[in-house]
């Protein structure tokens, strides 16, 4: 099984995933927790560049590029390896990711886009994908303060300091994508407690796991 998390900046992937990952171990699975970009040792080189607020005048095409190449390369050196081995696959942002973001945010054709993405993932779609659905400005609240906590706000903050129309663009397009693909996606409320969301993630998934 393949499961994708998406949602804008400060969503709650991160803990929805580790609190999936212990009631899937509980259930006796195994996990494999991975990340786009930075799920393979090319996608950690490439995610140093295209986080980086140091990374300055990035071309809308070239970052498009970096965000495919480490796509594919993930999907042939993680996904479809565990995919073989039996494993279930939880990943932080897939290709969803790219048609929310340099589509919807940045403008570039979504049509293009679908297609570039279907050469990436090479068949590799998720079974599931989890919408955490949130105003931007909310999470935009938590991603800085999570960030300012870790520390990494200056090495990992290219995109929360994109404005908060980026944003908002980018959470259209994630409710384009779930309104297109109704049976993948389920759109979550995320501005619930943890806990509830967890609950919410559970009920949807553990029917499929016999
Ligand atoms: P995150 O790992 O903290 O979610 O950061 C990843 C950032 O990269 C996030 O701001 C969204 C962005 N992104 C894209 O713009 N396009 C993509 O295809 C992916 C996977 C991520």
């Amino acid at each position: 099984m393949f499961i994708t998390f998406e949602g804008v900046e400060g969503s709650g992937k991160t803990t929805q995933i580790k609190r999936l990952t212990a009631r899937l171990e509980a259930a006796g699975r195994t996990v494999v927790v991975t990340r786009q970009p930075g799920g393979c040792a090319l996608g950690t080189t490439l995610r140093a560049i295209l986080l980086s607020t140091k990374t300055q005048n990035l071309d809308s095409r070239a970052e498009l590029f970096l965000y495919l190449a480490d796509r594919a390369q993930h999907v042939a050196e993680v996904i479809r390896p565990a995919q073989a081995a039996g494993h279930v696959v939880v990943c932080d942002r897939f290709a969803d990711s790219t048609v929310a973001y340099q589509g919807y945010g940045r403008g570039l054709d979504v049509a293009l886009l679908n297609t570039l993405n279907d050469v990436a993932v090479a068949g590799a779609w998720p079974q599931h994908t989890f919408l955490l659905d949130i105003d931007p400005e909310q999470g935009l609240r938590r991603a800085l303060a999570r960030n300012i906590e870790a520390g990494c706000a200056v090495n990992e903050g290219r995109f929360e300091a994109e404005a908060l129309d980026f944003h908002r663009l980018v959470r259209q397009g994630y409710l384009a994508l779930a309104s297109q693909h109704p049976r993948r996606f389920s759109t979550l409320d995320a501005a619930k407690s943890p806990d509830a969301v967890a609950d919410d993630i559970w009920r949807v998934l553990q029917p499929e796991l016999g």
